[in-house]
Parts: C-alpha cells; structure tokens; sequence
C-alpha cells in the first residue's frame, strides 16, 4: 500500500528518478531554437552565445536557477552545442574532495563546456577551488602530504562552466558573482507546456489531440518533466483501454486512474488540503501535526506537496502554521466555516 502511495506521488514529483532520466534523455531539445518557453532566459542566452561565436572565444560562465524538471541540464546541454563545444558533466555531490574537481578541472580542454549541476552542494573546499578556476583559469594542485605539500599551480585552457542549482539562495555570493551570466527559470505557461507535449508526442510517435495536449499541461503545475510523465500515462492508456489515440477523454481517464486531478493535485496535495480543512477546521496547524494526519513524513510534506499547494494559493504559511486560503475549501467542494466572531453574534 505504502509502495502504491509512492508510485501516485511520483506521478506529480518534479523529481526524477534514474530511469526517467533516461526516457527523457530522448525528448530533449537539442538546440536553443527547439527550446520551448522561457522568452527572457532564451534571448539573453541567444546573446551571450552568438557574441562569444563572434569573438571566437568560449561563452562566459553562465549559471542555471530554478526548479526540478524546468529545463536547467536540457539548456547547458544546448550551451555546448551551439557553440560546438564537448560537454563534461558533473555534480557538486560527486565532488567530495577537492582533489576530485582538480581532476576533471586538470583535464579539461580548451572550449569546453563543463557542466556542474546541483553546484549548491559542492564543498567548501572544491568551492574555493572553482572561484580561482573561472577567475583565473588556473588550478593549484596539491602534491605531496602534510608539511610537505606543495602547490603546483597549473594554467588551465579557456573553457566555460555551467552550474545548474534548485537553490540559488544557498550559492555563496563570491560563486553566484563568478559567473558572467545567470538566467534563471520560471514555471511554464499552460500554452508553452501544449508546445512541449506536441513536441513530445511527435518524437515518441504518439497520436496527442490538441484537447488533450490542453488537458494534459493544464494539470502538469507548469513543469515540463511532469508533461511528458503525464503523457507518457496518457498513452498507456490509450494504447490499453482505448483506441490508441491519447484524446481528451484518454487524458481525463488516464489522469482519473492516477489520480490526479484537473488542477493538478495528486493524492497527497488532496489529502494535506483535506485534513487542514476538515480535520484541523483550516488550521493554523503545524507542519508535524498535519504530517501526522496524512500518515507522511514532515519533509515529504514540506517539499513535495507543500510548494506546489501554497504557489497554487491554496494553503498559506503564517509564523501560526499552515492555514487553508478559501480557495483551497473551494477546490474540495467544502464550505468555510462561519468566521469565529459571527458565532457569538
Ligand atoms: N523548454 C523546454 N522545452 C521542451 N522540453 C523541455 C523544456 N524544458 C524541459 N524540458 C523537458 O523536461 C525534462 C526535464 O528537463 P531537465 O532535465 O532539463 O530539467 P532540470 O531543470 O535539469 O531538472 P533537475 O533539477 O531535476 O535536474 C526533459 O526531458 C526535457 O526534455
Ligand atoms: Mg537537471
């Protein structure tokens, strides 16, 4: 039963897991004109890249802001190759020591694109390396132990770094000011997620009505990871239970059998909101108590349904707790309870 909550949770994740990271490799843009959305990010990025081509030398560093599934590795990807650059991808947790970022940072060629995704977990230490790489385009590896260790400084060939962060108020500003350029993502319009499902559905070969390519991201909480999941469910089912065509009324039963619903709430969003109405009369209540009613962990409730439901104004965060807006009684159906001053009148 626990399993099954967690394959339903999943569903309207913004995370991914190893093997969607996979399937979505296949339904990557793979140049900034593919790109879908994000006007501002994609014309500054335009720029910056078309005048490092003119000058012929490597785009300055450029760092990537914004939510899982938004599209951060799908554009540094993108930076590479318009530009004609190898990429070299790693991540703040797989550098653990310093020494492990002097490697790669020692290997890297001239016009690279080195791409370091998730750079708000990079350690301190590797940090301070980072600063005098992108600075200096130079690395001072450390030979030799103890009293004895020198540093050899070594010059490093021009090349770029792309950092992709989910947090970009946990950046020390000495790193955030390394990088000539960032741009950061923002949820995507309804109109821009039915682009991205066209798009999708024509690479996985996948009959999508325009009813329901609107149906589909009109409840994919402006996430285009989330589109592709939800069509790919969508497509499952068409192919099943229906006539292989993902049409509107595909989407709404495929969407009905994983429970999610038309403005994008699984079931745990449902059962958070359920129990600060009903159960705690719209709160204020705290995160522990709600957690507790809906059977979750704090964190689970805080990250994965918590975000989404106070960006949708249906719950709000007071120093008091977690109180229901009225829209949140609205989408369940449920009436407001009678303010308390007009219970004494
Ligand atoms: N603007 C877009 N146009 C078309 N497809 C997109 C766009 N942005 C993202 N996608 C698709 O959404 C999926 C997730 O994007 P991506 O992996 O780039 O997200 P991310 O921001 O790196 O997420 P994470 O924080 O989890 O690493 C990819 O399959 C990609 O094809
Ligand atoms: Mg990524």
């Amino acid at each position: 039963m626990a399993e099954e909550r967690d394959d339903l949770a999943q569903l309207t994740s913004a995370e991914a897991d190893e093997i969607e990271r996979a399937a979505e490799a296949a339904l990557r843009p793979r140049r900034l004109a593919e790109f879908v959305g994000q006007r501002v990010v994609r014309d500054q990025l335009s720029l910056v890249l078309e005048a490092a081509l003119a000058r012929r030398r490597p785009p300055d560093h450029v760092l990537l802001a914004g939510g899982p599934g938004l599209g951060k590795t799908t554009l540094a990807m993108i930076v590479a190759s318009e530009v004609g650059a190898a990429l070299r991808l790693t991540s703040g947790p797989a550098i653990q020591h310093a020494g492990d970022l002097a490697a790669i940072l020692s290997s890297v060629q001239e016009n690279d694109v080195l791409f370091i995704d998730e750079i708000h977990r990079l350690a301190r230490p590797a940090e301070e390396m980072l600063y005098l790489a992108m600075e200096d385009f130079r690395v001072d590896v450390v030979v030799g132990k103890g009293a004895g260790a020198t540093a050899i400084p070594l010059a490093l060939p021009p090349f770029t770094v792309v950092g992709a962060t989910t947090r970009a108020g946990l950046l020390p500003a000495p790193l955030r000011d390394r990088f000539g350029f960032t741009g950061y993502l923002d949820f995507y319009e309804v109109a821009e997620l039915e682009q991205v499902l066209e798009r999708s559905a024509r690479l996985l070969r996948a009959e999508l009505t325009p009813a329901a390519g609107a149906e589909i991201a009109s409840r994919s909480r402006g996430t285009p990871r989330i589109a592709n999941r939800l069509l790919r469910r969508v497509q499952d089912w068409a192919q099943v239970r229906g006539s292989g065509v993902a049409d509107v009324d595909a989407a709404r039963a495929a969407l009905e059998v994983f429970e999610v619903d038309e403005r994008g709430l699984d079931r745990l969003d449902r059962g958070v909101l359920r129990a600060l109405c009903v159960r705690f009369r719209g709160g204020p209540v705290g995160l522990g108590t709600l957690a507790v009613a809906v059977g979750e962990e704090p964190e689970t409730v805080e990250t994965v349904a918590e975000p989404f439901l106070v960006r949708e104004g249906l719950i709000a965060r007071t120093p008091r707790g977690r109180v229901a807006t009225a829209e949140a009684w609205a989408h369940l159906g449920l009436e407001p309870p009678a303010p308390p001053d007009t219970l004494f009148s």
